[in-house]
């Protein structure tokens, strides 16, 4: 079978950064599982769904065309949602909350299963989310959980989003966070938890590139 590696954890714990670049280091495809749910919960936004509408934010996960497109500059991916591209909507606090709130509904999630199989394809795939190592893809070669400070993942979503010219105050960020976070650990479907077997690293102070040694540590002895 083709080769996974997952890396699953909460808000700010460098799990995007730290899959992009393993993912480029071992020549993988990259599966940013985040950005599905984020897809799902701005489309049904645009169509003036309500997103405690289970039904009808399920019809939208089950019809909503998502498409990951390489930026010609060699910049960030683009993200283009029923061909309208998204990336920058995507990114803002509102769509992660907006995520959040519908990821908790089991048909959703399930609406979302074959698609993320199909990022599955040779030579291998770096799967970045929640329920990676614990639901997607349980038969994963690597599976690893990242953890933070709540207070330093606060910081590091405020910088990113400060460097994105995005307005936020850290005080209301983290309070946001901290409530995303409660929900999707507390939710009964795929809940955020380590999958079984899974290394976790906490990457409070840690710098990006220690993490990443500390990641082919285990995948290369
Ligand atoms: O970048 P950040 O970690 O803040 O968010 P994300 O990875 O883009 O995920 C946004 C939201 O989608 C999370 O808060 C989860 O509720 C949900 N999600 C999920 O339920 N399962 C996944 N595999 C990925 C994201």
């Amino acid at each position: 079978a083709v080769p996974v590696l997952t890396i699953d954890g909460p808000s700010g714990s460098g799990k995007g950064t730290i899959s992009r670049l393993v993912a480029e280091r071992l020549g993988w495809r990259l599966l940013d599982s985040g950005a599905l749910y984020r897809a799902v919960g701005y489309a049904a936004g645009e169509e003036g769904i309500d997103l405690s509408d289970a039904e009808a934010v399920t019809r939208c996960a089950q019809t909503v065309k998502i498409r990951f497109q390489a930026s010609p500059d060699g910049g960030e991916t683009r993200v283009l949602v029923n061909g309208h591209d998204a990336t920058d909507e995507l990114r803002t606090e509102t769509a992660g909350a907006a995520a959040s709130a519908i990821a908790v509904i089991p048909s959703v999630r399930q609406a979302l299963v074959d698609l993320q199989h199909g990022f599955r394809k040779a030579p291998g795939l770096v799967a970045d989310g929640r329920d990676m190592g614990t639901v997607i893809f349980p038969d994963a070669a690597h599976k690893f959980f990242l953890t933070a400070s709540a207070a330093e993942r606060a910081k590091r979503r405020y910088k990113q989003l400060k460097d994105k010219g995005l307005s936020v105050t850290l005080a209301i960020l983290q309070r946001e966070i901290e409530a995303r976070d409660e929900r999707d650990a507390s939710r009964p479907v795929a809940p955020l938890k380590p999958a079984e077997g899974a290394v976790v690293i906490d990457t409070t102070g840690m710098p990006i590139e220690m993490v990443v040694e500390k990641v082919f540590a285990v995948v290369r002895p």
